[in-house]
């Protein structure tokens, strides 16, 4: 199998989904939120070692405050459910994006899940909530003028010093982004880290997104010729 150590998925869709059954958006977050658990285990038989979700993006701030409040108590039903599971499976949880910003009660929980499987070594299920990669970029480069500042670094940094700045400092760059439900784009997602990941998107929203469509998705990725700027010869 090619190698693919790091997946990267957009979760799209979740209240086109809830809407096409006459069910509320909240219905469709909660679906969403079980098919993670789904999702995590295929990717991890699949021998994925890192993967990446977006939940909660630093655009998603402008939906309803219900909507938000709900997207806010939907990892401590999460959790709640799946979270001695993943330990039982060795799956570390790890969160990027902005926690200072989130309710309280969100962030305590969030940090719980990440204290409780810390010494595990299985895939790292990376979370990204309140995340946007501009946001990140501009965080890493204020820690690294202040570090400058403060005679710790040289005014020399390449990317791979820049690299350790980032939330996902430690991770390999992500090698496929998948994005659901049929929207092109990347929405301030991991701009740095998908410089040269391939792309794939699906129609399926993210409830419908199966094991399946997955396996699906990784049998093209085999295909994918990645040449990092470079000449394959064939
Ligand atoms: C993805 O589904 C989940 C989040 C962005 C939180 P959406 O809520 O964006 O669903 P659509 O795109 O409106 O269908
Ligand atoms: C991206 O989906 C963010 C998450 C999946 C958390 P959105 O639904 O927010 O993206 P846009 O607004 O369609 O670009
Ligand atoms: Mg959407």
């Amino acid at each position: 199998m090619k190698k693919c150590e790091h997946l990267a998925i957009i979760m799209d869709g979740n209240g086109r989904w809830a809407k096409a059954q006459g069910l509320p958006r909240s219905a469709g977050h909660l679906a969403g939120a079980d098919n993670v658990r789904t999702i995590a285990i295929a990717a991890s038989e699949l021998g994925i070692r890192y993967l990446t979700i977006y939940a909660f993006s630093t655009e998603n701030w402008k939906r309803s405050k219900d909507e938000v409040s709900y997207l806010m108590k939907l990892p401590a039903v999460f959790f709640e459910k799946y979270m001695q599971e993943f330990v039982d499976r060795g799956f570390r949880i790890n969160i990027i994006g902005e926690m200072e910003e989130l309710p309280a009660s969100t962030a305590a929980v969030l940090r719980n899940a990440m204290a409780r499987s810390a010494a595990n070594t299985g895939l790292q299920l990376n979370i990204a909530m309140n995340y946007g990669a501009h946001r990140e970029i501009i965080l890493a480069a204020r820690r690294y003028a202040e570090d400058v500042k403060n005679g710790i670094v040289q005014n020399d940094i390449d990317e791979e010093g820049f690299e350790r700045y980032l939330m996902t400092a430690d991770m390999p760059p992500v090698d496929y982004l998948i994005r659901t439900s049929g929207e092109q784009r990347i929405s301030n997602y991991l701009l740095w880290q998908i410089a040269y990941a391939e792309l794939c998107f699906v129609p399926e929203s993210w409830p419908e997104f199966t094991p399946e469509v997955l396996r699906r998705c990784m049998e093209e990725y085999e295909h994918r010729d990645r040449r990092f700027g470079g000449v394959t010869n064939e």
